[in-house]
């Protein structure tokens, strides 16, 4: 890890805070897998060991045969054969072990990504206020494949050079726990070129990262506002941009290579020469007058057989840590993600009392005192208190930001409530069984949202409905003859966010979707705006048809949609100003509905 000495203590004190993190999180990820960690260590230790043992065969044959022209052909060819198998199982058994790693990894990676997925599905929904859409993306993706990363490229590559590394030493100092010393000695310098050379090829490193996550961001930006290059008649310019873009980064890569080939490697070769020379020096020094006594001609073979081993692991941790400062992070962040919780809690079934056993006569939604905020001191609706009984429709209008959909939004559970409550059938919404209540809640919202899959599977939504219930929900919503007009009828793919439809058959679709799951209380919001007149009058007649049975509440814009309602509330700044029939409210000199409505007959 980096630890730079310009580093404040809370700075420190965070890194280490982000270290915990993300160890914590590969550990709880590898958890089911961990038997194999412990095996693939054990046979990395039988590899390396096995890996040591091929340049001590190679000491013997020099020591007790080539040079007292011993040539027992047997026992060289007994030597020669050990050499092989030794090197061969060694790298069968690495090989093995190191694809378990990557097994390992892989599938740790796969619960990852499942959990955090499964864990955005459940935020509330305060926290997609704050939330952006390409960060998050981002941790379910790249962060997570980091964590593979963290695994594959950085912890096990540092444990087999470490398993390496130890076994090579101590092969070391049990020829010659001297000589051992003066390579051990040297080391450190190994450490110093890699670092040397990571702080020269750093900011082309760096640069080209950046580098990347810019093409993709161009590439991303231009198929999303493809509409409006085209239309700018942009292209070209676009192109021009990307491919600078694109050349700068080759530049930095060229950069980052340079500074390997004219850096790293002649060093390293360098020092491994002068490893080589030391050994041979102080081997020399040692055999006094007479020189090199031959029974050490083994051992210096082997010598200089480990020193190459000793030189390469001690490259690939050094490597390896900055590495790890990244994937450190980028756990960190996938961890700070599973840490975020928010107000679950109002989601989660208690004691799940059903609303249907409720005290008979109880309204079908009742709202008392409801204050709620989305911003601290920020108030958006003030004391709201309505009764709405069962089967009723009611319809909310008021101008633009007067907190229409926060009310449904708190309807819908998706925040917490902060003063007040609301009841559905008698029952406060927190003790309703979250599953329960969704199935007895439908929304058309306000953007109907479309998946880029097709009409059937848009309107159920997973739900795994039957085709019969489907079709006849899109026959309520006058939906079904414009699906049957498209190609596939049912099965056509509507494209990306349902860009074959038009904005008001996208409402239709979103209405069908909610009539499929059969509410008891339908949740509208400006269901009508896009519309036209006669469209809308054939969903105003499929109101009418739920009348009695379902709960409606919608708010609408165009006040025509709600002119029959039961009851209207009119909303003015989070405060409820007027409630009562179109005709009631149209008596009212000077009201705010009357106003709203008159400017609507003018606009027509
Ligand atoms: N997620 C949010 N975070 C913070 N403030 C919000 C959020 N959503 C809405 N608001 C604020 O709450 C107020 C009410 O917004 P709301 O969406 O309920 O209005 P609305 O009556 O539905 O308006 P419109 O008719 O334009 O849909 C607005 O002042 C808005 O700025
Ligand atoms: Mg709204």
């Amino acid at each position: 890890m980096r630890s730079d000495p310009q580093q404040t203590p809370e700075e420190k004190r965070a890194q280490k805070a982000q270290m915990r993190r993300a160890f914590g999180l590969l550990r709880r990820a590898a958890k089911p897998d961990r038997h194999h960690l412990g095996w693939a260590v054990l046979w990395l230790i039988v590899a390396a060991a096995l890996e040591v043992i091929g340049p001590l065969l190679g000491k013997r044959l020099i020591d007790e045969h080539l040079l007292p022209r011993a040539l027992d052909w047997n026992a060289i060819g007994m030597l020669l054969g050990g050499v092989l198998l030794a090197g061969a199982a060694s790298t069968w058994l690495r090989y093995l072990q190191l694809s378990r790693l990557a097994g390992l990894a892989m599938r740790s990676v796969q619960r990852l990504r499942e959990q955090v997925y499964g864990h955005v599905l459940r935020l509330p929904m305060a926290f997609f206020d704050r939330a952006i859409t390409g960060q998050l993306v981002s941790r379910v993706t790249n962060d997570t494949e980091a964590v593979k990363g963290l695994y594959i490229q950085v912890l096990f590559v540092i444990l087999d050079s470490t398993i390496v590394l130890v076994g090579t030493i101590a092969a070391m100092a049990w020829l010659d726990w001297r000589l051992m010393l003066i390579v051990v000695a040297l080391m450190p310098f190994v450490l110093l070129i890699v670092w040397l050379y990571q702080r020269l090829s750093a900011p082309a490193v760096t640069r080209a990262r950046q580098l990347r996550s810019d093409i993709n961001a161009q590439m991303a930006e231009s198929i999303g506002g493809m509409t409006v290059l085209q239309a700018n008649n942009a292209q070209a310019r676009f192109a021009e941009r990307f491919a600078a873009t694109n050349q700068e980064h080759y530049t930095q890569r060229v950069a980052e290579i340079r500074a390997n080939a004219w850096l790293l490697r002649p060093a390293l070769d360098m020092l491994n020469v002068v490893l080589l020379a030391a050994v041979i020096y102080f081997f020399g020094m040692r055999g006094g007058s007479n020189a090199m006594s031959t029974a050490e001609v083994g051992v210096l073979y082997a010598f200089i057989n480990y020193i190459a081993r000793v030189i390469e692991p001690l490259i690939q941790i050094t490597m390896q840590f900055s590495q790890l400062q990244q994937s450190v992070v980028a756990s960190a962040r996938v961890a700070g993600l599973l840490d975020e919780t928010g107000a679950l809690e109002h989601g989660k079934p208690r004691h799940s009392a059903a609303a249907n056993e409720a005290p008979a006569g109880s309204p079908a939604i009742s709202i008392r005192h409801l204050d709620f905020a989305y911003i601290d001191d920020q108030r958006v609706l003030h004391d709201l208190s309505l009764d709405i009984a069962q089967g009723a429709f009611v319809g909310i209008v008021g101008h633009t930001g007067s907190g229409k959909s926060t009310l449904l939004s708190l309807l819908l559970r998706y925040y917490p409530a902060r003063h007040g409550s609301i009841l559905m059938n008698g029952v406060p919404l927190d003790d309703i069984d979250i599953e329960q209540f969704r199935n007895e809640v439908g929304l058309v919202p306000q953007d109907p949202f479309l998946l880029a899959a097709s009409a059937y599977e848009n309107i159920d939504m997973a739900r795994g409905l039957p085709r019969e219930r489907i079709e006849a929900a899109a026959r309520a919503a006058h939906a079904h003859d414009f699906i049957m007009a498209l190609e596939d009828g049912y099965d056509t793919l509507l494209g990306e966010g349902g860009s074959r439809l038009a904005s008001g058959q996208k409402q239709l679709i979103a209405i069908a979707r909610a009539l499929a799951g059969s509410p008891r209380i339908l949740l509208l919001d400006e269901a009508t705006s896009r519309i036209d007149s006669q469209t809308e009058q054939i969903v105003q007649e499929a109101m009418s048809e739920l009348r009695g049975r379902v709960t409606i509440v919608a708010i609408a814009h165009r006040l025509s949609t709600i002119r029959d309602a039961d009851r209207i509330v009119v909303l003015n700044h989070g405060r409820i100003e007027e409630t009562g029939s179109h005709d009631a409210l149209m008596q009212i000199e000077g009201g705010l509905y009357q106003r709203l409505y008159l400017l609507q007959q003018l606009a027509a």
